[in-house]
């Protein structure tokens, strides 16, 4: 398996350097080695200095860069959804829908970036895959979707299949609006499971989320928030990258001002999200471009301690064998958190966001007895289930 490696944080904080020099130190200390950009951008390639390929191109010694081309990737794979898609809204009277109009969706790029991204986990080639992720986890948490459509696609799907294909001709005639056929509703399982799989990947036992962030006020607000949605989704952070700290040797009264505020901030941040260790980059006389200047910012981040190690920390969410669900909620204030029960699932509310947890079969008939939120961990106990309840 690849240890999978995922940057994310607030817009502009340098998760794209922190990715780039963590995907040069990697094939430098002689892991083979991918690094993934889901933005369109390109900064990835602009970062390390190099030119992408359609394909994985190596762009230094041991180290391949991806920049997954979406609307390739939209045309080839998911082609079947599009001319639905279009064929629908045509029919609505709207203009034809592109292609191109339809990865402007939200998120649609990064997602299919990811969908990619399977293939060459599954393929064995790379001891360490790098993913430069959209800002603040926005698309990781756009993952949390197949499972909250689980239970519809799975409960309905074969139903809704029988009951398409038998009133297709009615509706077709009533609506005036097309009802997708079988290999569309096959495009949507495929990529529904997709999906899954991904995540899967990216949640699983050899993955783990870096979150890069800046010492400021702001900043650092989001960061805790990102924090706690990525731990509801179930994903594990295992560091935090503290970029461009002004050094405090020989700083004029300007900069005197900013470390002092920075260095209030860090002990913020060393003390709020202990116990996860935090790397800290000074802010450089100039643009880190360019692999020998990536695997300096490499070294300062990292130190003697190995980023490539499997992740130690526990996954957020665990069933202990007394059948107590625990959620790892970091930040999480007991207002903005809620629990509702709808059938073999627990729906998880903390703040603005939601998760859908399907319960396992050993909890699934039995009601919720309590849940504490105390130190960012939620645990929800269920009523002894035995045959004499
Ligand atoms: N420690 C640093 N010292 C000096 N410059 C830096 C440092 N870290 C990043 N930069 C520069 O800051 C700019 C933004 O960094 P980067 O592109 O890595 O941020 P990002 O979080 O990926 O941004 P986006 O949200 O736009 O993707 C780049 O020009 C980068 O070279
Ligand atoms: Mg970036």
């Amino acid at each position: 398996m690849s240890r999978v490696l995922l940057f994310t944080g607030k817009g502009g904080v340098g998760k794209t350097t922190a990715a780039a020099a963590t995907a040069t130190l990697a094939a430098r200390s002689g892991h083979k080695t991918l690094v993934v950009s889901t933005d369109t951008a390109h900064s990835l390639a602009d970062t390390l200095g190099a030119t992408a390929g359609a394909e994985p191109t190596e762009v230094a010694p041991g180290l391949h860069l991806h920049q997954v081309d979406t609307q390739k990737a939209l045309e080839r794979q998911w082609g079947d959804l599009r001319d639905y898609a279009r064929g629908f809204f045509a029919e609505l009277g709207l203009d034809e829908v592109t292609a191109e109009e339809i990865t402007v969706l939200p998120g649609a790029e990064e997602v299919i970036a990811l969908l990619e991204l399977r293939e060459q986990a599954r393929s064995g080639r790379w001891d360490v895959i790098v993913i430069d992720c959209a800002p603040t986890a926005e698309t990781l948490r756009l993952l949390a979707l197949p499972e909250a459509l689980d239970w519809h696609v799975n409960r309905l799907l074969p139903v809704g299949r029988r009951l398409l294909r038998t009133l297709s001709p009615l509706i077709r005639r009533v609506a005036q609006v097309s009802v997708p056929e079988d290999h569309v509703v096959g495009a949507g399982e495929r990529l529904h499971r997709g999906l899954l799989e991904v995540r899967e990947l990216l949640t699983g036992p050899d993955a783990s989320v870096r979150l890069v962030l800046t010492p400021e006020a702001v900043v650092l607000a989001e960061a805790r928030r990102t924090l706690t949605s990525l731990s509801l989704y179930g994903y594990r952070v295992d560091a935090v990258i503290a970029n461009r700290v002004f050094p405090a040797e020989g700083a004029d009264p300007w900069r005197q001002g900013w470390v002092e505020a920075q260095a209030g901030h860090l002990a913020e941040v060393e003390q709020s999200f202990a116990p996860l260790p935090v790397h800290t980059v000074p802010y450089l006389d100039a643009e880190p471009v360019g692999p020998a200047a990536l695997a300096r910012v490499a070294e300062a981040m990292y130190g003697e301690s190995d980023p490539f190690a499997p992740p130690t920390v526990d996954p957020p969410l665990r069933i202990t064998p007394e059948g107590e669900l625990i959620l790892a909620l970091p930040f999480a204030e007991k207002g903005e958190v809620d629990l509702a029960r709808k059938g073999d699932e627990l729906i998880v509310n903390a703040g603005s966001y939601r998760r859908v947890l399907a319960l396992p079969a050993a909890l699934a008939r039995r009601s919720v007895r309590e849940a504490v939120l105390r130190d960012g961990l939620l645990r929800v106990r269920f009523q002894s289930g035995g045959p004499d309840d």
